[in-house]
């Protein structure tokens, strides 16, 4: 099959659509501006068919907390039809060249621990599975009356072709969720997620708290680009 990858363009949003509709992967709204947005700053790549797009790969930049800049390989899919002839391989080679471009340390994918399909991905492309299981845990933003206080942990602001978000990373406590909530009150967020360690009681209690729900069992995959 020849498949070409190129950048994506606010115009592939339906047919971006499309394999995230028929693979399940996420629901866009293609008409958003958020998703046309997304795909006019150049970080989604397409694979196409005779013009026909077959698959595609969310890509975000994030910053390690002593700087540098982290690749999120957030989103890949390809149509049902054209799976397990070597087009999620092209879309991965593609994203990490274009990290590695772009001068990111890391590239790193979270994975449910049932996706055999993309865990056989990750590992053809010499990522490593991270030992521990994490969970992802997401709320929705709620109005909170709240006076920002110190806290420990780091909340990133995401914006996908399917939701704009804060992720919550570090060491997690209540003023870090309700500095989360008071963020998200501020600016456009639809979810906010945290990804733990599934050892960490603790945390898991503070999430649940705190109307967390969980989402599923996972894996980092990472996979280093240059060395520090
Ligand atoms: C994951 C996905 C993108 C792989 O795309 P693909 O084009 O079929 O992948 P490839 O043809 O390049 O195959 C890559 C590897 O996965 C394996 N694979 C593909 N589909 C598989 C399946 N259903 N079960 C087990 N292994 C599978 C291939 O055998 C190949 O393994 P190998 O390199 O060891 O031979 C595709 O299955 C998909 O769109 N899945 C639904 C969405 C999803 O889960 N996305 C990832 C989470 S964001």
């Amino acid at each position: 099959m020849s498949v070409q990858i190129r950048l994506a363009k606010p115009e592939d949003a339906p047919a971006i659509e499309r394999v995230a509709s028929e693979t399940g992967v996420a629901s866009i709204d293609p008409g958003s501006p958020r998703a046309r947005r997304v795909l006019a700053e150049g970080q989604t790549l397409v694979a196409t068919k005779d013009a026909a797009v077959m698959g595609f790969v969310g890509c975000l930049f994030t910053a390690y907390p002593t700087g540098g800049r982290r690749f999120e390989l957030d989103l890949l899919a390809v149509a049902p039809e054209a799976q397990r002839r070597g087009v999620g391989t092209r879309l991965v080679a593609a994203s990490k060249s274009f990290a590695a471009d772009a001068g990111a340390r890391q590239v790193r994918a979270l994975v449910r621990c049932e996706n055999a399909a993309m865990q056989r991905l990750c590992r053809r492309h010499g990522f490593a599975r991270s030992s521990d299981v994490f969970e992802l845990h997401i709320v929705d933003p709620q109005p909170v009356a709240h006076q920002s206080r110190l806290h420990e942990a780091r909340v990133i602001p995401v914006e996908t072709l399917s939701y704009s978000g804060l992720w919550l990373e570090g060491k997690l406590s209540r003023e870090a969720i309700a500095d989360a909530h008071q963020l998200a009150s501020q600016i456009e967020v639809t979810v906010i997620g945290a990804v733990i360690p599934n050892n960490a009681l603790e945390t898991r209690k503070l999430l649940q708290a705190s109307s967390f729900r969980k989402v599923g069992a996972y894996h980092w995959w990472t996979i280093n680009l240059k060395s520090d």
